[in-house]
């Protein structure tokens, strides 16, 4: 009776063996490539309309972008338990295509891709709460709504660029309290489709993209954590004073491509003691004070290129102690004190970048040409496009053709 049993038993464990290695021991899928023995399943560009069958129980990444699959369903992945990156970008999948649960025999899945699929109008309501990436680019979302990533608890990075986002509802990130990254770039988002406090929830969030969107002003209560704020190509009109003083942490600040930005207040960027790059590059400002960049303590890099900057006042930098790089070339700036880069008050400034200016070449701006033929600290990036654009006698004629006593008043 024992032995029976015995053996009955070895019977089963032999069967479930069998299927076991059967399951781990399928091969590659035909058409399909393969690396590490099959960890790596490749099924890309193979015109697919579904998931194809048999795939290998071990495998961890499978790669099934740029296929025609239009709908996928829970038996598809049975019995992948080690999957964790799945990556169906470029397919023709829409919500009702991910049916509830599809998901749910994927217990390692950590990174979804669902990029490129243009029928998405809307998060789809059944992924698994334990993701930690989602990449939904280039598909035809338009609005986020408020329970969009209720269930995404662990969700860590998030990218949603190149659609047609235009609102964000409240409460959208309500649940994403380890959320780090979202990307919003390229969107349609405008002022009132991003409510005040509205990313606040997300206490971890360190890089926020919100580049080439409709903004006209900086949206209000962002997380005070945040390292990186990307606000490119937006249409924002004018920094108020103060208005980044609960970003302490923040290392990068970039709103370059910005033309509708005339107007840095005083004050604008005070609190913002940690950041270690500015770049304002191609905005419409007009006017720099003594108190446009107070508060950026540590900053080393500063791009103040193509702008219509036609003055700098003597102390314009000199809260700067860490600057060492600085571009203003291509403004319209006529003159220059040599206060403005005095080096015993910016002691790491190395690098001027100063072409592309309307000089006036005088009797103030000998220091200038001497500054440069002296090869004195800080260096003056390419003389020869150092251009005068007055007296009319030196209009046109560029720095490294002069000599000092060229310039001259009266
Ligand atoms: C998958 O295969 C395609 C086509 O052979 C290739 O272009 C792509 O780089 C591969 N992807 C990965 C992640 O290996
Ligand atoms: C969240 O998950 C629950 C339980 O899994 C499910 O019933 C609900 O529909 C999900 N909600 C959303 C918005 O995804
Ligand atoms: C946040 O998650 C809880 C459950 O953990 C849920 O009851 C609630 O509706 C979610 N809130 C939002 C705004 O998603
Ligand atoms: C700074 O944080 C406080 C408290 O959360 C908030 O009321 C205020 O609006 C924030 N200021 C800005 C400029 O975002
Ligand atoms: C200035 O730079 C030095 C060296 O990189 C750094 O240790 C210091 O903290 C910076 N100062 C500020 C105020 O950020
Ligand atoms: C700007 O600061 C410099 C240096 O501290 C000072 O000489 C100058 O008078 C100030 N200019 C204005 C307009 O306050
Ligand atoms: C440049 O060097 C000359 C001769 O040593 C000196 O008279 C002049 O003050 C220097 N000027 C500058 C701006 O360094």
């Amino acid at each position: 009776m024992a032995s029976l049993r015995a053996v009955l038993l070895l019977v089963i464990a032999a069967v479930l063996l069998a299927w076991v290695t059967a399951v781990s021991d399928r091969p590659c899928p035909e058409h399909c490539e393969c690396q590490q023995g099959t960890l790596i399943v490749n099924c890309s560009r193979l015109s697919l309309t579904s998931v194809p069958p048999g795939l290998p129980a071990n495998v961890q990444q499978l790669i099934l972008e740029n296929n025609d699959i239009a709908k996928v369903s829970r038996s598809d992945f049975q019995g992948l338990k080690s999957l964790q990156f799945l990556d169906l970008s470029s397919n023709q999948l829409s919500s009702h295509g991910i049916p509830e649960g599809a998901f749910d025999d994927l217990p390692s899945l950590r990174t979804l891709d669902l990029s490129g699929n243009r029928k998405f109008v809307d998060i789809p309501a059944s992924l698994p709460s334990q993701l930690t990436t989602l990449y939904f680019i280039e598909n035809s979302l338009t609005h986020v709504r408020k329970d969009a990533f209720t269930n995404l608890t662990d969700l860590i990075y998030l990218d949603i660029s190149y659609n047609g986002v235009e609102s964000i509802a409240p409460g959208a990130f309500q649940n994403l309290s380890n959320l780090a990254v979202f990307y919003c770039d390229f969107n349609k988002l405008k002022d009132n489709g991003v409510p005040p406090s509205v990313f606040k929830p997300a206490g971890k969030l360190s890089i926020l993209g919100l580049r080439f969107n409709q903004l006209t002003r900086v949206p209000g209560d962002l997380p005070p954590g945040l390292e990186h704020l990307d606000l490119v190509g937006n249409k924002i009109v004018e920094l108020p004073s103060r208005v980044f003083s609960n970003l302490t942490e923040l290392q990068t600040l970039e709103i370059w491509q910005q033309p509708s930005l005339t107007t840095i207040a005083d004050d604008a960027f005070d609190g913002l003691g940690k950041l270690q790059i500015l770049d304002a590059t191609s905005t419409g400002l007009n006017k720099v004070t003594n108190r446009t960049f107070t508060g950026l303590v540590g900053a080393w890099e500063v791009y103040m290129s193509l702008n219509k900057i036609p003055a700098i006042p003597a102390g314009a930098f000199h809260d700067m102690k860490n600057l060492s790089s600085l571009w203003l070339d291509a403004n319209l700036i006529t003159t220059l004190s040599p206060e403005v880069l005095d080096t015993r008050i910016l002691p790491r400034l190395s690098e001027v970048f100063l072409w592309g200016n309307p000089w006036t070449c005088d009797c103030h701006l000998r220091w200038l040409k001497e500054h440069i033929d002296n090869n004195t600290a800080p260096t003056i990036d390419s003389p020869h496009l150092n251009v005068c654009n007055a007296p009319p006698k030196l209009k046109g004629r560029a720095f490294d053709t002069l000599s000092p006593k060229d310039f001259v008043c009266g």
